[in-house]
């Protein structure tokens, strides 16, 4: 006789186990890294791929430049770490809208976002992903009112008209790095219109109005006050509900 569970459970332990499943088969798995890029940290391009090399050298701006090699540093040697590669052999393909993802393993996503001389990963199993970060001085007062228009919808510049002025950068922030991670883990990026990310009333689920698609996405925000890297508004994105993310901050170096 083979090894079947009953079912209906019977026990407290199958009652548990099958509880136990139904919440991994509802719930994806999301880790988040932060690396922040001391003057002095060694980022060692020999870890990169050719490909990725090639782009490296291509910039013009040292700052840029370390930005790039830092998240494809952070992102190989976390997820190598993760799935039992060495961070140099792990395959990074990109999509043709520039969204990188793993050929090789399917079942895992993730995502970059730089700010800065930080730079944001997110690792999900289970689940696309989408990451924003971004510094809370980002946006001047001048800056987010110009910009406004081109990211929120009527309804939303509405309310962002009848906020506080002082207030304004901060909750237009909000909006941005929650759309950013959305249209991140749509694959689209600034591609599609961000003003067709919108807030789904009492929750943290978005709803993309996409050609007459409406998808949910799930998003959570957040706030991160670092002491030498600054403070910054983040968001991740999901495709399915995720655990509760945690942080990882690596200040001097990638530790696991
Ligand atoms: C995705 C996008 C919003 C990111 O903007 P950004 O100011 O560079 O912001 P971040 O630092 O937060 O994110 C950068 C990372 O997003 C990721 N990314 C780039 N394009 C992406 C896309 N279409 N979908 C999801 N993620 C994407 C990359 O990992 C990139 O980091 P890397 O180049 O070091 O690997 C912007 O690049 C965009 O709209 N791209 C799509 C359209 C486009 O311009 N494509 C041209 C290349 S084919």
């Amino acid at each position: 006789m083979g090894n079947r569970a009953n079912f209906p459970p019977t026990s407290d332990r199958q009652r548990n186990k099958v509880a136990t499943f139904q919440r991994e088969e509802k719930t994806a798995q999301v880790e988040l890294h932060s690396l922040h890029l001391s003057d002095g940290l060694p980022l060692p391009e020999s870890i990169l791929d050719e490909t990725e090399k090639d782009r490296a050298a291509a910039f013009r701006s040292c700052a840029a430049r370390r930005l790039f090699v830092g998240g494809r540093i952070l992102c190989r040697s976390i997820i190598g770490n993760l799935v039992g590669s060495a961070p140099q052999a792990l395959p990074i393909a990109i999509t043709p809208f520039g969204r990188p993802y793993l050929p090789a393993y399917p079942d895992i996503d993730f995502s970059l976002s730089h700010t800065k001389d930080t730079v944001a990963l997110a690792v999900c199993r289970g689940s696309r992903v989408g990451i924003d970060i971004e510094r809370l001085d980002a946006f001047s007062e001048s800056e987010a009112d110009e910009i406004m228009p081109m990211i929120l919808s009527e309804q939303e510049l509405d309310q962002m008209r009848q906020a506080d002025p002082r207030h304004r950068p901060d909750a237009f922030l909000a909006y941005w790095v929650q759309k950013e991670a959305a249209l991140k883990c749509l694959g689209q990026g600034f591609l599609a219109d961000p003003r067709s990310v919108i807030p789904v009333p009492g929750g943290t689920t978005f709803s993309i109005r996409n050609r007459g698609r409406s998808e949910p996405i799930f998003v959570r925000p957040g706030r991160i006050c670092g002491e030498e890297a600054g403070d910054f508004q983040w968001a991740i994105a999901t495709s399915r509900p995720v655990t509760e993310p945690r942080w990882r901050h690596h200040k001097s170096g990638i530790s696991f």
